[in-house]
């Protein structure tokens, strides 16, 4: 274990789990926070990174390229690492302990056979789109719980279903977790905030920004039309003669992640388009229309 900056950076679990236990000398009954990421740190991050410390007195933030809920080597090969600007946003955020694991403090044993059953939550939109991510994304989380053992964990919104994913496999394995979704953050020009936006041009920035104008389209549409499958169409076809193509366009019920006939203050549009290879992922709540 050693200090660079102001953040702790540890290795393993024993690491993780001395330095939370000193730091918890000052104070016994400290909730611990804890921010898991890929890094490539950004705005989004750093917002997940303020609601831990407004909600907890010591913040966590991992970072560690989880290649089990990769199904595209080429994807987990190209996945942007930014390790020292991402350790310098989190000493300016005020973030405490930067757990930095390899793959073998992950999985000191290998990649184990690991199985859950989430009530089919799982299996649309990205798990169809992505076969074995969503195992891979459970089985990281579950270990990286078992190693930070925190009182509360943060997750972006962006990543609608991995949440509802996240908060499932949480309630089936009884962990004492609580699970708090923050809101997407955007770029001016309304792009949601991601890692892989890091992979665009500034231009193709740019053009990106027409997924969450194309999303805002469905939703004022739906003030005239609730029907989830029109509303589909009216997105889709705002992509044609665009450089992007979208691979789906899901209307969803947000408890069951079922697909709705007609659209109500609880559904959600998510979508992903790809701008060349650059998979890019949106949501928006039609409460909000
Ligand atoms: O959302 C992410 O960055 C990842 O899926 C997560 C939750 C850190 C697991 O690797």
């Amino acid at each position: 274990m050693f200090k660079n900056f102001d953040v702790i950076i540890v290795k393993n679990q024993r690491e993780i789990l001395e330095a939370i236990e000193t730091a918890k000398i000052e104070k016994p009954e400290a909730i611990i926070g804890f921010v898991p990421t890929m890094g490539a740190l950004h705005e989004g991050h750093m917002s997940l990174i303020e609601t831990a410390k407004s909600q907890s007195d010591i913040v966590v933030c991992s970072i560690f390229v989880n290649p089990t809920q990769f199904n595209n080597p080429d994807d987990l090969k190209t996945y942007p690492r930014t390790i020292d600007a991402d350790r310098k946003l989190l000493e300016e955020k005020g973030c405490d302990i930067l757990l930095l694991p390899d793959v073998k403090d992950v999985y000191p044993n290998g990649e184990q056979p690991y199985s859950i059953d989430l009530d089919g939550i799982d299996k649309s939109m990205e798990g169809a789109f992505r076969p074995g991510h969503f195992k891979g994304v459970c089985m990281v989380v579950e270990r990286f719980f078992e190693m930070v053992q925190p009182d509360i964990a943060f997750f972006g919104k962006k990543d609608f279903q991995q949440l509802a994913v996240i908060r499932k496999m949480t309630a089936v394995r009884n962990l004492p977790i609580e699970i708090i979704g923050v809101p997407i953050k955007r770029a001016e020009n309304g792009l949601a905030l991601s890692s892989r936006n890091a992979l665009l041009t500034e231009k193709e920035r740019e053009d990106a920004s027409f997924i969450s104008r194309a999303l805002k389209s469905g939703l004022d549409f739906s003030k005239t039309n609730t029907n989830a499958a029109s509303i589909a169409q009216h997105i889709e076809a705002q992509f044609k003669g665009t450089a992007m193509e979208v691979e789906y366009v899901a209307i969803i019920d947000n408890d069951t992640l079922e697909p709705v006939e007609e659209v109500s203050a609880n559904s959600t549009v998510c979508t992903v388009v790809y701008y060349g290879k650059v998979r890019l992922l949106d949501n928006m709540q039609f409460a909000d229309a």
